[in-house]
């Protein structure tokens, strides 16, 4: 198997993915912002498993962060991006600049309605425009047969699997799940933000998760309301915290039904410091 290759021009990855579509096979697309963590490369082993050829995309999108959010502080660590992309595995790494994407003029969007309207997108208007028009330019240029998103996104992997039903789009999406530091801490890029104190009581969120995840599995009550009190109630002990959402929704429509009744998804926002966090479960009500 050839080395790594990187680019970053649309150009020269058009070239090499023709190529290795006719000599390797299937190609197997992990779109990022970078500052890779093993969440990030569990999607890279998925991919692998399923496909011949893995693109790893890297790219800091300043079309899904809002005007008062972090797209200047985000991490950028590309040298170090690179060596967990090669120990992975990985065929191809492509990181273009902002020009590359959006040069002067660029003047479409991509917009999916309804599942937008939830959760996330409520409070951060705009962001789901910015993820699915660049997800869309991304598989306009990688043209990938299956592309792979954490379940640890769980609103921006529905999203952007009714964009690639509703538009036709000839690829599958492999929604994969949710991987975890040793305290519970969903892994992310963004919990290098957060100060010796904040990360020693991050772990409290997935504990309340899983709290109400047993609660919910005893039967206690017949709504989901009184569930959503507990957790919020939970949460809002979290010393610093404070709590930009807690829901508990259906888990494909993300649409509130008080009854607890079918797969819901219990999905909470939270804000540390200056660091927002976000982590969701999956629990099935008729289990
Ligand atoms: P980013 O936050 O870098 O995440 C890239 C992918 O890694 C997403 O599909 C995300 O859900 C997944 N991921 C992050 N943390 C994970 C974890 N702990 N376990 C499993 N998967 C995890 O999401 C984005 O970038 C951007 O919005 C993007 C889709 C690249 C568009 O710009």
């Amino acid at each position: 198997m050839p080395e790594m290759q990187t680019t970053s021009t649309i150009t020269q990855l058009r070239k090499i993915i023709s190529t290795a579509r006719k000599v390797e096979g299937k190609i197997g697309f992990v779109p990022t912002m970078g500052a890779l963590h093993q969440g990030h490369i569990s999607l890279v082993h998925e991919a692998r498993k399923h496909c011949d050829y893995v693109v790893v995309s890297i790219f800091v999108n300043p079309m899904q962060f809002g005007p008062n959010e972090d797209f200047h502080r985000y991490p950028r660590p590309l040298q170090d991006d690179l060596k967990l992309c090669l120990d992975a595995g990985v065929d191809l790494v492509f990181h273009p600049t902002v020009e590359e994407m959006y040069p002067a003029g660029f003047a479409t969007s991509v917009e999916v309605n309804g599942l937008t309207d939830h959760l996330c997108g409520k409070s951060r208007p705009g962001h789901f425009k910015g993820v699915t028009t660049v997800v869309m330019k991304l598989f306009g240029q990688v043209q990938p047969d299956l592309a792979f998103f954490g379940q640890k996104d769980a609103q921006q992997a529905l999203v952007i699997r009714k964009m690639a039903t509703d538009l036709d789009l000839p690829l599958g999406i492999v929604i994969c799940p949710t991987l975890r530091e040793k305290d519970g801490l969903a892994m992310s890029s963004r919990n290098r933000y957060l100060s010796s104190e904040e990360r020693s009581n991050a772990p409290a969120i997935y504990e309340a998760l899983c709290q109400i995840e047993s609660e919910i599995r005893s039967k206690k009550h017949s709504s989901c309301i009184p569930y959503r009190e507990e957790l919020l109630a939970r949460l809002r002990s979290i010393p610093g915290a404070v709590v930009d959402y807690a829901e508990i929704v259906d888990a494909g429509s993300l649409e509130f039904t008080p009854e607890m009744r079918g797969e819901k998804l219990v999905a909470v926002a939270i804000r540390l410091g200056t660091t927002r966090l976000i982590d969701n479960i999956l629990v099935n009500t008729s289990a």
